[in-house]
């Protein structure tokens, strides 16, 4: 029951963004020909290792992101997805949340948090750092790791067959750490853990920390993982593009934030 009122309530913005067609060329954040021509063809590349392959997310500190992620599990299911859905929990999520979580689809991993040292006590970011855990996952190979309040609107298991770290980028410098493959390793876990003192976060959170780690990225169109902030500041050119994308059918957005 919990399960499904949770998507029930999310469902119509996913229905809402399933309306008429759109032609990519006029995005001009879109500028990676390689991952376009695989968006734009029917036939997309596949890998052959899928037993170890995951979607993966986390739940660290509270509670409130329970129902996205009930619904992010859904929306990647409805995306026709048959890969081993993942989360991540610390001991904070009660478990009543875990039941539904699992109800959803997701397999629980517990965790222990990791501090950010150079957090203040109770701040936003204390422990954004468990995200590191995802690269110990290693009975998988691959892992497209999503922000737990994500919405799936289109198939995106071809990402599987891209390196780490493919993810949007925030600017033109930096990814965002909201959609990223990684490929985890017991190594690369090591490595991130050793660096809390000499490395300097930007944002004081994990997006920060892993874009001074991997320098060298591979970037995906923003279509993969695309904020909705809707109207606010847009100008009535952006508003009309913006229209048209969310009403794409089929859809052109793979990832709503
Ligand atoms: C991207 O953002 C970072 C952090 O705010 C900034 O240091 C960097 O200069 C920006 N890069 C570009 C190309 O705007
Ligand atoms: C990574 O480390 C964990 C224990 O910390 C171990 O169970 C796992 O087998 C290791 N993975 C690999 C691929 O060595
Ligand atoms: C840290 O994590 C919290 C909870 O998951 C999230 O709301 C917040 O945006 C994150 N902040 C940064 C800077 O990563």
């Amino acid at each position: 029951m919990f399960v499904n009122m949770a998507v029930l309530e999310l469902m119509p913005l996913a229905i809402v963004l399933h309306l008429t067609s759109i032609d990519l060329d006029h995005f001009p954040f879109y500028y990676l020909s390689g991952t376009r021509r695989i968006l734009n063809s029917r036939v997309k590349p596949s890998s052959t290792n899928a037993r170890r392959e995951a979607y993966a997310t986390i739940l660290h500190s509270e509670d409130v992101y329970v129902c996205g992620a009930i619904a992010a599990a859904q929306s990647i299911r409805l995306s026709g997805s048959t890969r081993d859905l993942v989360i991540l929990v610390d001991e904070t999520i009660s478990i009543h949340y875990k039941n539904g979580l699992e109800a959803a689809g997701w397999k629980i991993k517990k965790i222990k948090r990791i501090r950010n040292p150079k957090a203040e006590k109770d701040a936003y970011n204390e422990w954004n750092y468990s995200k590191f855990r995802l690269w110990q996952l290693t009975e998988y190979h691959k892992i497209i790791f999503i922000d737990a309040d994500l919405l799936i609107l289109r198939n995106m298991d071809f990402l599987f067959t891209m390196p780490e770290i493919s993810a949007t980028g925030n600017n033109g410098t930096l990814f965002n750490s909201g959609v990223m493959v990684i490929e985890p390793s017991n190594c690369t876990f090591k490595l991130l853990m050793e660096h809390f003192n000499d490395i300097r976060s930007y944002n004081g959170g994990d997006q920060g920390y892993l874009n001074e780690i991997f320098t060298w990225w591979h970037r995906i169109p923003r279509h993969m993982n695309y904020l909705k902030h809707f109207w606010t500041g847009d100008g009535e050119e952006k508003k009309s593009m913006k229209t048209r994308l969310f009403a794409a059918e089929p859809p052109v957005l793979y990832v709503l934030i």
